[in-house]
């Protein structure tokens, strides 16, 4: 049995790279939505749709008992739906960062991610479930994304955009960002430079705890695997930042 991981699209790398390192035994097939990315705008419904689609193509390819949703938007509506439809393992990144979160704030989060995870409240929920009296902000950035797909963090644009973003949230008194959009951890130095008061909690790390809970079986060839579903300019950037050596191949679902 294998794990396997999907997002919208190659985001979702940082989420791959924190599996990648830490289980370097273990089969990982990564399935990027490359053809229907970005996720973010899209209806509950279609988001769910796309998140069964992907699931189904990593189930019925490789038999994964275990996948990880990278993608927060999809994390955010589907989880239950792949729960259900498939009866795998399912770990998503908005349990584990709200963890975190409270694990490290002084008692005011604030969450930045896409229109579609701030609308669903998925990480207030979380957070509030856990211990509800946490206060807890959120706003959506939707230029961060782009941003990061054409290589611009480190830039003025970049910089433009946090503030333009995140001033209000840390000037109200939040002490503790979550970075809920695979996309962010890429920002972390912007964000760090601007605000360097600010606790930084990286969804893409914090599934680590989540995964050492299920039993995965380690010990396998690790091969690993990269699908896309259609051709990603800002792939072969990226993959130069995480990984080395992998080979994407393209798919439909
Ligand atoms: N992967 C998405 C997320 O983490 C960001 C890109 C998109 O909008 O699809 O929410």
């Amino acid at each position: 049995m294998a794990v396997g991981i999907f997002d919208s699209g190659i985001g979702g790398l940082t989420v791959y790279k924190t599996v990648n390192k830490n289980y370097p035994e273990m089969d990982i097939h990564y399935l990027g939505d490359t053809a229907r990315v970005p996720y973010g705008n899209r209806s509950p419904e279609t988001i769910i749709r796309y998140s069964l689609e992907c699931t189904s193509f990593l189930v019925s390819n490789f038999h994964i008992d275990t996948v990880i949703v990278a993608c927060n938007t999809a994390s955010s509506y589907a989880i239950e739906h792949i729960r259900k439809k498939f009866g795998i393992n399912v770990i998503g990144v908005v349990e584990p960062g709200a963890k975190r979160a409270i694990e490290v704030t002084n008692g005011y989060i604030g969450v930045i991610g896409t229109i579609a995870t701030v609308r669903s409240e998925s990480y207030v929920k979380a957070v509030k479930e856990l211990n509800k009296n946490i206060k807890i902000s959120q706003i959506a950035c939707p230029l961060f994304v782009p941003i990061v797909e054409e290589m611009l963090v480190d830039t003025e644009i970049a910089r433009s955009a946090v503030h333009h973003y995140m001033d209000s949230l840390v000037n109200d008194g939040v002490d503790t960002i979550i970075l809920g959009c695979t996309h962010y951890p890429f920002l972390k130095n912007t964000i760090n430079s601007i605000y360097p008061d600010l606790k930084i909690v990286d969804s893409s790390e914090a599934i680590l705890e989540y995964l050492e809970k299920i039993n995965l079986n380690k010990c396998q060839s690790g091969k690993r695997e990269i699908y896309l579903t259609d051709e990603a300019p800002a792939f072969e950037t990226l993959k130069t930042v995480l990984t080395d050596g992998i080979i994407s191949q393209k798919i439909t679902l």
